[in-house]
């Protein structure tokens, strides 16, 4: 596993969560009580851009139909989603903020509706 950099640790402030990309992959990027998450960007549910949710006391939110996500675990602690996001390993140092990748990793992460439905959105 190999970290890259996201972000400038100011381009995610408390309670914030944005979209960014490394080699491909999209990656939901969250900070909550000071700490930083980053996730597939691709709600389980129907792969909403959890990007575009909020982060609450309970987890990161997605906006499309309400489920949330543990910010740790990546399980779904509310319905409807009943499937984990994936969560990466972080790093955050001299004010920059990095991700722990698989060498494979673009070719294996992505949103899993569009690959089952055999397009490229
Ligand atoms: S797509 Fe995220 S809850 Fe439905």
């Amino acid at each position: 596993m190999e970290f890259y950099k996201v972000a400038r640790s100011g381009q995610v402030p408390d309670g914030v969560v944005r979209r960014f990309f490394v080699n491909d992959i999209e990656l939901a990027v969250a900070r909550w009580d000071g700490e930083v998450y980053i996730s597939s960007n691709y709600c389980t549910h129907l792969d909403c851009l959890l990007s575009s949710g909020h982060v609450t006391d309970e987890g990161l939110l997605c906006s499309c139909h309400g489920s949330v996500f543990d910010f740790e675990s990546g399980e779904p602690i509310l319905p409807p989603a009943t499937k984990p996001i994936k969560m990466y390993p972080v790093r955050e140092e001299n004010d920059e903020i990095f991700v722990g990748l698989e060498p494979d990793a673009a070719a294996t992460e992505g949103p899993k509706r569009r690959e089952r439905l055999g397009t490229d959105i």
